[in-house]
């Protein structure tokens, strides 16, 4: 069944607020809801009420403490009708029993480790009771905890702790937990376990004092200082950049290790997946350490955004997601380089987001259908959604930006809105009209941008033909022109901006144009001397970019740039345009040329010493075959494209080997292990270094490759060096692999990366190896993490071996979805998604990515999880 925006109605009733008591036990618990229900303005007396289930098992009902009959109802799993319900306000007592152990969902009410846990966004919260289970729907919950007090000592629920007590004559106890802040269900949580506990404080700008919580496996909480620091400064943040704070006694964060997504910012009651919660220098990686500091903000920052501003409907997704992650990257920002940080964010919307623009499973970021939402928690929805808010921001100007976040949570506190209602306080906020620029809500792929442009020396005059172009998308073959902030400068013959008269033929806002038709032929008047043009400054849009600039001129921009995104993106799309020329050689099995240019401006990046040496790193990385391939578009050979890949970076090892080799030498990254920008910048900057030198002809410098791992005194080294030894083939291979896995063996995050490096070695045996590894007794189809550290990292990190021509790795990935649908939908619906490319490839592989997804679509009962990717992945 297909949901559509346009079908939207409020709900006939509302429930006012919701009582609780869940008596917890391992296979039978029971879940007692109260639930006051009013019948809303506008609804006929006498509606019936139907409330949604999911798997549920009914053992008792009343309404108004009156048991009902037989025909005042209607029960099966996933519905609940009280036929005729009062007119005026009344109780409704629902009593579920729930079998935590066997719900190998991890949606609703589960057991991960012995810890009872619940996820309840999107629709989880209808398999815990009978619920109006959708986000327009606000409640005051009050929850009432119970279990055995040494298998659940620990009891925790949204809001603040109000009662606890021992249930006497048991071996129980209970916790009582009240949000005064009305709710959807989305947003409820309960934890209960044996864990430990990391306690801090934090008091908020007016004064509030607020218990901070962790809780943790025991054992694990040294590995949560990190967390700690992050959640603090996030709130501080939030007060100092958007004025916003805290608004209950205590903030509960728990790491759980059987989680389907990152994490989720339940009311008071964050969960985490634990890899976003545990970090220490050993087994967690500078990556590791950044994506926690996101990841952190980001639950702690949808407090305001998601929570106290929720969305009216699913629709609304990217409302409160897209907003969180523009605001969690602007703190990683202002917390680390902005720059770095830009560019970091650029590459993943390009290997993530842009992929699946161009691709079936394609959709705009506010969809307008959906057949299973939880397929909705994408790329586009949270990246591109961001994107978009940060359009915005260079749109209007800073000022109409802020006056508009201020007016939007000024307005819309405590109800569930949408993204017209967002808009329309931009709109108000800056007085402009903001109807095209709603398009990017609207219309699905990426844009594409021709910039042809040129110097008049004669008039003083330099001139942009500028053309854009949205391509079709499924079920949208049409398009509008977009309104795209298009941020420019003219960099003068010494890397200097060079001043102008004026700007003709597009609206302008400081060096915005703003491009608003197909087609605008732009002047910019008086400018002294030719101008390199610097375009799309710090991607002020999320557009692919076409232009005249030959290599010659992108190597000045890489050289001499003042916006340093577009110095790191002018030396990337002269290596993508040699990659891409490497590939086609490739095909017609010639040699690829080497570009001496490009390679001395690799020597001449990794050795400014005035530049970041994060920022350093990040322009001596090659774009990834993944990327190479997009930018190709079609009949794309991944072997061809990984033999231009490797090519031009062993003929750059070669040819900067000593270079290369002193640089590594000389860096040093600090006594003390410190994850911090600076130091985490220095090891980027050697092991980017080093990974080339890995990749020298004839494993050349497997010595000291060999020695980095051995002597690395921390996770970010270790692992790195570990990737290079396999991936390069060098020497010692199955020796650095029993090494990490001994050193690591009660590490899972850590063991997931032994999984990983495994996984991604473009090799020919690596399928052989991965399903040898299946068996493995430290792998498990139970445990997400390890499915996607293991098989997930294959299906989108391996683009050769994945893309195999006989179909091999397409076959063994569908094998893979279809085994794990029966147990985990969501898990299994993502893995399939890494087919979203297949279109794009030659003609031999596209076909036998196609029998592999029509052998899943052949299969009886899939999930609609399952069933709705391969669909629209066939469509
Ligand atoms: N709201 C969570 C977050 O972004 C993610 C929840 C994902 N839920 C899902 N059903 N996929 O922080
Ligand atoms: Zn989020």
């Amino acid at each position: 069944a297909e949901i559509r925006l346009e079908d939207y109605r409020p709900s006939a009733y509302a429930i006012d607020k919701v009582d609780l008591d869940i008596r917890l036990a391992p296979k039978a618990a029971k879940v007692r809801a109260r639930l006051s229900v009013n019948r809303r303005d506008g609804t006929a007396p006498g509606t019936p009420l139907v409330l949604d289930g999911d798997d549920l098992k009914l053992v008792g009902l009343k309404l108004d403490d009156v048991v009902l009959g037989a025909d005042a109802f209607e029960a099966t799993p996933d519905r609940l009708e009280i036929v005729a319900p009062p007119a005026d306000p009344f109780m409704l007592e629902i009593v579920t029993e729930l079998d935590p152990d066997a719900n190998s969902k991890l949606m609703g009410l589960y057991r991960s480790s012995d810890t009872y846990c619940t996820q309840c966004e999107a629709e989880g919260f209808r398999r815990i009771t009978y619920f109006l289970d959708r986000p327009d729907v606000l409640s005051v919950y009050t929850t009432r905890i119970e279990a055995r007090r040494t298998e659940a000592p620990v009891l925790l629920g949204n809001g603040n702790l109000t009662a606890t007590g021992d249930v006497p004559g048991t071996d129980r106890h209970f916790a009582v937990w009240h949000d005064p802040h009305p709710k959807p269900s989305y947003l409820f949580a309960m934890v209960a376990g044996d864990l430990a506990l990391v306690e801090d404080s934090f008091t908020t700008a007016s004064g509030r004092e607020v218990k901070l919580g962790i809780y943790v496996e025991h054992g694990n909480e040294e590995r949560c200082g990190w967390a700690m620091d992050c959640l603090k400064r996030s709130m501080r943040w939030d007060e100092e950049a958007f004025g916003l704070e805290y608004d209950l006694d205590v903030f509960n964060i728990v790491a759980v290790s059987d989680f389907n997504m990152g994490a989720m910012e339940n009311k008071g009651l964050n969960i985490f997946n634990d890899k976003y919660v545990l970090a220490d220098p050993d087994t967690a990686t500078d990556q590791d350490y950044a994506n926690i500091e996101g990841v952190i903000a980001h639950e702690y920052f949808h407090n305001w955004t998601g929570n106290r501003i929720t969305c009216r409907d699913w629709f609304q997704l990217c409302l409160k997601e897209g907003l969180t992650v523009f605001r969690d990257q602007e703190f990683s920002s202002d917390q680390r380089s902005r720059p770095v940080k830009r560019i970091s964010d650029v590459r993943l919307l390009k290997s993530h987001q842009f992929p699946e623009d161009a691709g079936p499973l394609a959709h705009p970021v506010r969809p307008r259908l959906y057949q299973e939402i939880n397929n909705f928690y994408t790329a586009t929805v949270y990246e591109k959604g961001a994107e978009v808010v940060r359009m915005l921001k260079t749109f209007l100007g800073d000022e109409a930006f802020a006056a508009g976040m201020a007016l939007y949570f000024r307005r819309h506190d405590g109800e569930a809105t949408t993204i017209e209602a967002f808009l329309s306080c931009f709109a108000e906020s800056s007085g402009q009209d903001l109807t095209q620029f709603a398009l990017w809500y609207e219309q699905a792929g990426t844009p594409v941008i021709d910039v042809d442009s040129r110097y008049d020396a004669g008039t003083r005059q330099f001139v942009m033909h500028i053309r854009q172009q949205v391509p079709p998308t499924p079920r949208q073959p049409e398009k509008q022109p977009m309104a795209i902030p298009l941020r420019i400068g003219l960099v003068g013959p010494n890397g200097e901006d060079l001043e102008y008269g004026g700007i003709g033929g597009v609206d302008v806002e400081g060096d915005v144009l703003r491009i608003a038709e197909a087609e605008h032929k732009i002047v910019i008047s008086d400018v002294a001397v030719k101008p390199i043009p610097s375009l799309l400054r710090n991607f002020s849009a999320p557009v692919l970019l076409e232009s005249n600039l030959g290599e010659d001129d992108l190597l000045f921009l890489a050289r001499h740039d003042r916006d340093p995104f577009n110095r790191w993106q002018a030396l990337q799309t002269v290596a993508l345009q040699a990659l891409i020329a490497g590939a086609s050689a490739a095909v017609e099995g010639r040699t690829p040329d080497a570009d001496p240019q490009l390679i001395e401006a690799f020597a001449s990046v990794a050795g400014d010493e005035s530049l970041d040496p994060a920022f350093r790193a990040l322009a001596l990385q090659l774009p990834g075959e993944a990327d190479i391939a997009r930018e190709i578009g079609s009949d794309v050979d991944p072997d061809a494209v990984a033999a231009a890949r490797n090519h031009l970076r062993r003929t750059t090892a070669d040819s900067l080997r000593s270079t290369f080799r002193r640089q590594f030498e000389a860096l040093r990254d600090g006594e003390n292990y410190s994850p911090s920008a600076a130091q985490a910048g220095i090891r980027a900057l050697r092991n980017t270094l080093l990974e080339y030198l890995a990749h020298a002809t004839g494993g050349a410098e497997g010595d000291l490759v060999r020695k980095h791992f051995e002597a690395a005194d921390n996770m970010t080294d270790r692992y790195a060096a570990l990737n290079m030894i396999v991936h390069a083939g060098l020497e010692g291979r199955d020796a650095a692999l029993s090494r990490f896995y001994d050193r690591h063996r009660n590490h899972a995050l850590a063991i997931d990366k032994w999984f990983t490096v495994q996984a991604t070695a473009g090799h020919a045996d690596t399928l052989d190896k991965i399903r040898a590894l299946t068996a493995h007794p430290a792998f498990s189809f139970g445990n997400p993490n390890r499915v996607r550290a293991l098989i997930g990292a294959f299906a989108t990190g391996n683009q050769t071996q994945f893309n195999r021509i006989d179909g091999a790795g397409f076959d063994f990935v569908a094998d893979t979805v279809l085994a794990l649908d029966e147990r985990n939908p969501q898990v299994a619906a993502r893995l399939l998604s890494a087919f979203r490319s297949w279109r794009a490839l030659e003609p031999v592989r596209r076909a036998a990515a196609e029998r592999a997804l029509r052998k899943v679509e052949a299969k009886q009962n899939l999930s609609r999880d399952v069933q709705d990717i391969v669909s629209r992945s066939l469509q």
